[in-house]
Order: structure tokens, then sequence, then C-alpha cells
């Protein structure tokens, strides 16, 4: 059976076309950038994967398909552009089958973050400004946003760690944990974000529970 998988705020397509030849799953590339749209169809169309992969040009806020369209869905630093990420992830959460997975990655602030150090404030103002994203969250704040659509945290991960091991070692950070809604899988990390230790990007494996699907986000 073809999993249909969303692949919310899709970029050009980079990832969808990777994790399509590396999967065979069929994925949609949700996102509300049009010339990004077509950079994407092009990426696809050569990557011979038309037949399984599309785009779909939407307001990932208020997205017009059925509850419980996706068997999974992915998103890459994406939800940090929300205006509200709960609103958000509500409707990711409508958007897959009772039971599905998702697997999101983002950037958050640390708890070595402090908002009274002027050159924390500093890289955070530029982050937030190049990217255009509203003000970052903690990741305690964005596993809270995550968990208050209705999703248990399988796992969050501050992925900096797996590449910044020996950087954490050397100037002796101390480490960041979160643990799974369940306490049962959670694992270590680090605050060794974009080589400072102030910012991490969070990798959450996320499960959609079996309660009855959310209506429409209300307007
Ligand atoms: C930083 S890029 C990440 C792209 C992609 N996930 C990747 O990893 O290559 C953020 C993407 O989110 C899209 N985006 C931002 N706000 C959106 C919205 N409200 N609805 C749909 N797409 C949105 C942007 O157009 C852009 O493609």
């Amino acid at each position: 059976m073809l999993l249909h998988h969303a692949d919310i705020r899709c970029g050009v397509g980079g990832p969808l076309v990777t994790i399509a030849r590396a999967t065979g799953a069929s994925i949609t590339g949700i996102n509300f950038n049009a010339h990004q749209i077509r950079r994407g169809e092009e990426r696809v169309r050569r990557a011979g994967l038309d037949g399984s992969c599309a785009f779909l040009y939407a307001d990932y806020m208020d997205v017009p398909l059925d509850d419980g369209t996706f068997d999974a869905l992915y998103s890459f630093e994406a939800v940090c552009h929300a205006p509200n990420r709960a609103l958000a992830f509500r409707e990711q959460y409508r958007l897959l089958k009772p039971g599905a997975d998702a697997a999101i990655v983002d950037w958050c602030l640390t708890d070595a973050f402090d908002s009274a150090n002027r050159e924390h404030m500093d890289i955070r103002a530029r982050i937030e400004r190049h990217n255009a994203t509203p003000e970052l969250l903690t990741a305690g704040e964005y596993v809270e946003a995550v968990q208050s659509a209705g999703f248990e945290v399988i796992e969050a991960v501050d992925q900096q760690a797996e590449y910044g091991r020996l950087r954490l070692r050397r100037e002796g950070a101390r480490p960041l944990t979160i643990r799974s809604a369940t306490g049962d899988r959670g694992r270590s990390g680090s605050h060794v974000g974009c080589g400072n230790g102030y910012f991490v990007l969070l990798y959450c494996v996320l499960h959609a529970g079996t309660r009855p699907q959310t209506s429409h986000i209300p307007r």
C-alpha cells in the first residue's frame, strides 16, 4: 500500500525528494510560496517522482484537506514561522489519521539562553529577523505547544548534541534533557546549538494518539 505523507512548509522540495526516494512514500508538499512550489515541481519531475509526489499551495494554518488525510507527516524548520505554534500543531494533528506519527525539526532556545544577556538577545534578534520568525520558544515551551495539540511526544532531542559532542566536552556545557511524555524513551541533548549553546534544533517524534480528531481551527 502506498502511504501518503505530508511535508508541511516544504520549501523547494529538497527533503521531499530525498525522503520519497529513500522510502518510496507518496508525499504532498504544502507551502504558500508559489515560486518555491514551481521549483519543487521541477525537482520532483526531474527525479521521476511526479507520479507519486505533488505540491499543494496552502496556508499551513488552515489546509483545505479533510481530517485524517495523511498517514504521517514531517516538518523541518518551519513551525517556528507560525504566529501561533499551538494552532499550527492542532492543524497538523487534524490532518493525520488517528495513531499516525509525525517528525518535527525546529529552532528553539535552550535554558542556557539568558534574556538579561545582551549578546544572547542580539543573536536571538538576528535569528528571528533573518528567518522571519515570531519570538522563538524555549524547547520546553515548544514541547508544550506540541502536546497541547493532542500529540504524545515520543522523543525530543537536541540535534546539535549529535554533532557538538566534542565542543560539549571541551567547554563542559550542561546537558539539556527533555523527557518523553511517558518518560520511557527520553534522551539527553546538550547546549551546543549554533556553536554558542543558546539555541538548538529540536527534533521531536510525535504520535497522534487515538482520541477523536479535532475539528477545523476556528477563524
Ligand atoms: C525555512 S523554510 C523550510 C523549508 C523546508 N522545510 C526545508 O527544510 O527545506 C520555511 C518554509 O515554510 C513556508 N511557510 C512559511 N509560512 C507558511 C504558511 N503559513 N503556510 C505555508 N507555508 C509556509 C515558507 O514558504 C518556506 O518554504
